[in-house]
């Protein structure tokens, strides 16, 4: 019978488990079942497929759904278990479901068909982040904390503005995985196994059935390509690698005392007692490794592959599973992670005052007074040398001026205004830039950063 006949089929001898995606497949089993219901609707509506057989072959695959893919009898993969699946069920006419198309155009539209979910749950992860970085930041919008560079205290900034700044990349971050679900969101079926068919098959059918936004023109490219996993992949690389400098910046923070991770996100230790560790931050941070190492696996498979169909291909999409995977999971926990957390005020604003970090806006205000830029900063560097760590008092300041510019320095400002500088929280309120910490700065990015988030 032919169900003998397709089991002998993959015979695979020594390399059968090597060769067989089957269990891999567990993920597309659904689409290639949703695959399968389009490509038979459309071959009898096209009277490719006699109307009885067709809906034989669709009762059989509903029969073969409900039983799951453990179910399914053994083979090369997925597609080959339910074909041999149906006409078991069907008999010989259900051999009939594989009129007209390829196994090649058929993994290609079950990857893009299951991806495009995937990647709108990533894409539903960033948004959730989003939302906990924009409310956290809405609460802190006057929480001075210590801004850096090269991991030394360089000018005060707000808690909110440190959050926005990763909202707006997370918002770029989005934008990349739904250019990604774009192109992956396209129908490869009609293509076979590389050359199209002489059948009367119509594509546009099978892509609106399946919710496709449109087909691949050339049956070639349809069949071989694999760049919307390579560009998918490298959406969720370059997320998960913003997700890693959050996380490093929270570790950081945490150590220092600037940030209270809640219980749920931090872990003890075994052996020392006093332990609070920000254990889930640090998985966060090392999931940009896996997700990098996926896109260089996937990139690395498809270098050098020639036209049509080659079987490497099997192996560059597990890449995909697992980056989408991990990297959702991990913008899961960083979004509880940032809800959860407290900003100590007191420490934070104290701790902006630390390191001399109001320095440039001495030199700000010396050069709002008149004095070149340049000059300005060679006075405030020098009282900074003079002290030698700490904030440099008003009486060093104008003994500086003195020595550098030959006058005392409340010829150029007021004290008052030399005091002002000298003080984070009028720092940061001076700062009123476009897209700087001020309040009413940061007020104009938290509402960018809702109509962004309300478009979705
Ligand atoms: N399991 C294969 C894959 O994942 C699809 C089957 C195509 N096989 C073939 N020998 N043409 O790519």
């Amino acid at each position: 019978s032919s169900g003998v006949v397709r089991r002998d089929r993959f015979s695979g001898g020594p390399a059968r488990e090597f060769m067989s995606s089957l269990a891999a497949d567990e993920r597309i089993f659904a689409a290639d079942v949703a695959v399968d219901r389009a490509h038979v609707v459309m071959l009898e509506e096209q009277g490719i497929v006699e109307s009885d057989v067709a809906a034989d072959v669709l009762a059989a695959l509903d029969d073969v759904e409900s039983a799951g893919h453990g179910a399914l009898p053994d083979g090369e993969d997925v597609h080959e278990a339910i074909e041999t699946a149906v006409i078991e069920r069907v008999g010989p006419d259900g051999g009939k479901m594989h009129t007209a198309r390829s196994r090649n155009d058929e993994v290609a539209a079950c990857i893009r068909y299951r991806l495009r979910e995937d990647l709108l749950s990533a894409v539903e992860s960033t948004l959730a982040l989003r939302e906990s970085l924009s409310e956290t930041a809405e609460r802190h919008v006057e929480t001075v904390m210590p801004g850096y560079t090269h991991l030394q205290p360089a000018q005060p900034t707000t808690v909110a503005h440190f959050l926005l700044s990763y909202e707006a990349a997370f918002a770029r971050d989005t934008a990349r995985l739904l250019d990604a679900y774009d192109r992956t969101n396209v129908s490869p079926l009609g293509a076979a196994a590389f050359a199209g068919t002489p059948f009367d098959v119509d594509r546009d059918r099978t892509a609106e059935l399946l919710g496709f936004d449109g087909v691949l023109g050339n049956s070639m490219d349809a069949s071989s390509a694999r760049d919307f996993l390579a560009e998918s992949l490298a959406a969720l690389s370059t997320h998960a690698v913003t997700l890693s400098g959050l996380a490093e910046d929270l570790v950081i923070f945490a150590n220092k005392g600037y940030v209270e991770l809640s219980d749920d996100y931090s872990s003890t230790s075994s052996i020392m007692p006093q332990k609070v560790n920000p254990d889930t931050l640090e998985l966060v941070r090392a999931t940009a490794g896996d997700a990098i190492s996926g896109l260089n696996g996937l990139l690395t498979t498809l270098k050098g592959l020639p036209r049509a169909y080659n079987r490497d291909l099997q192996r560059a999409t597990p890449h995909a599973w697992r980056a989408v995977d991990d990297v959702s999971a991990a913008t899961e926990v960083a979004a509880g992670a940032v809800a959860t957390a407290e900003w100590p005020e007191e420490t934070l604003s104290a701790a902006a005052a630390e390191g001399f970090s109001t320095a440039t806006g001495v030199a700000d205000a010396l050069a709002m007074a008149g004095l070149p830029f340049r000059t300005a900063h060679e006075v405030v560097a020098e009282a900074a040398g003079r002290i030698d760590g700490g904030t440099p008092d008003l009486a060093t300041l104008d003994a500086v001026a003195e020595d550098v510019l030959g006058d005392t320095l409340f010829e150029y400002v007021s004290r008052e205004h030399v005091e002002r500088a000298l003080d984070p929280t009028y720092s940061v309120a001076s700062r009123d830039s476009a897209g700087g910490p001020a309040p009413e700065a940061v007020a104009a990015q938290l509402d960018d950063a809702a109509a962004q988030l309300d478009a979705h």
